[in-house]
């Protein structure tokens, strides 16, 4: 039933362009953005808080980005185990999306209810009769099927497609990006099934390796712009698959006290498609590897020819509209983790102390 795959994740993996050209059939039918019900107007919202946990957290954490430069909407993003301590304030002109693989997860459950009757609420949710699913007066599916590996890695990337469409239909609210502008974003997206598949290719070189990533004892991962929350995810997985302490952090913020850490047994991971960001994080690397750090560059083609000398390791990956490569980079940051763990010989799709729906808070 693993369809000839050694564990539930690589299946789960290899799902992800045929999940993803769903998640476009359903809401973009014809090519015409559809969102269900008139709750998801954005016309009359002014702010955003989006609530979550683990890898969804890291979801939302990426659409604030879209969402904020997309649509020109204020965008809150926490972990639903922190959102009601505070008692944040909310109104009726607040939009309260909560992002739950299972939505039966405690701790986002609790925010929900916390933010209810306060604000409008909505979730993007893999189980259609979950609990969040219902309570919400909202419920956007994500389409993803049944993800049985503990860590998430289809639903993650259905979660960003629906939240990256969710933003088109925000700056289309909001009259925020000219028609032109919406249909070249909305035909990015529409690439991105077909790019992700292409993404895939690289389980081969990345499996090369895992062996000397599993024998390092910590590990960084570093993003900027909309790549940093995929830094974080990516150090997640490392570190819930593998064991192997991994952090994750905005490329410009490693000067400011984590590049301590470097030396040359702490293999830093770099996610940066070469975009306008693209030479302050590659000046980030060359701090690194001034350092003796290991690198290993995950870029787009001519990313690696600007910045790929002197690299430990370099994975191409296939040319995106780089506002959206967090999709397409979130598939070489689960084969990082998967293979790794492999190596490692650790349990890929069960991992220790954890498990697949958390409802306790
Ligand atoms: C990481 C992972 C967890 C979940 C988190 C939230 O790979 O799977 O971090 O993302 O427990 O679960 P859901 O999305 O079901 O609310």
């Amino acid at each position: 039933e693993k369809g000839g795959h050694k564990h539930w994740m690589s299946k789960e993996i290899a799902e992800q362009p045929s999940v993803l050209a769903d998640v476009l059939a359903h809401y973009l039918p014809g090519g015409q953005l559809t969102f269900p019900g008139d709750a998801l107007d954005f016309t009359g919202i002014d702010r955003v808080v989006m609530v979550a946990c683990g890898t969804g957290f890291y979801s939302c954490f990426v659409a604030k980005y879209w969402l904020e430069t997309l649509a020109r909407i204020p965008v809150e993003v926490d972990v639903a185990s922190e959102f009601r301590y505070r008692e944040p304030p909310l109104s009726e002109r607040t939009l309260a999306i909560f992002v739950s693989q299972s939505g039966e997860t405690a701790d986002t459950l609790a925010a929900m209810r916390f933010a209810a009757g306060k604000c409008r609420i909505a979730s993007v949710v893999n189980v259609a009769q979950s609990t969040i699913a219902r309570e919400s007066d909202l419920a956007l599916p994500i389409l993803a099927g049944r993800e049985i590996s503990v860590a998430s890695t289809k639903a993650f990337t259905c979660q960003l497609m629906v939240l990256a469409l969710m933003a088109i239909k925000a700056a289309s609210d909001r009259g925020t990006l000219t028609q032109d502008a919406l249909k070249g974003r909305i035909a990015a997206l529409s690439s991105l099934p077909a790019l992700v598949s292409q993404a895939l290719a690289v389980g081969p070189q990345i499996n090369d390796l895992a062996q000397e990533l599993s024998e390092a004892h910590d590990i960084l991962f570093l993003g900027r712009g909309a790549m940093y929350p995929l830094a974080l995810e990516g150090a997640l997985k490392l570190k819930e698959l593998s064991y192997i302490h991994a952090e994750g952090y905005a490329s410009g913020e490693l000067k400011h006290g984590p590049i301590a850490l470097i030396d040359s047994h702490v293999p830093v991971i770099v996610m940066a498609p070469s975009d306008a960001l693209f030479d302050k994080t590659i000046s980030n690397m060359q701090e690194v590897m001034a350092r003796g750090g290991k690198v290993l560059l995950v870029t787009d083609a001519a990313g690696a020819e600007m910045a790929g000398h002197g690299c430990w390791g370099v994975i191409r990956m296939p040319e995106a509209d780089p506002m959206f490569a967090p999709v397409l980079y979130a598939i070489p940051a689960q084969q990082i983790a998967y293979h790794t763990a492999i190596a490692k010989g650790t349990d890929v799709d069960q991992p220790r102390n954890l498990a697949k729906s958390v409802t306790v808070e």
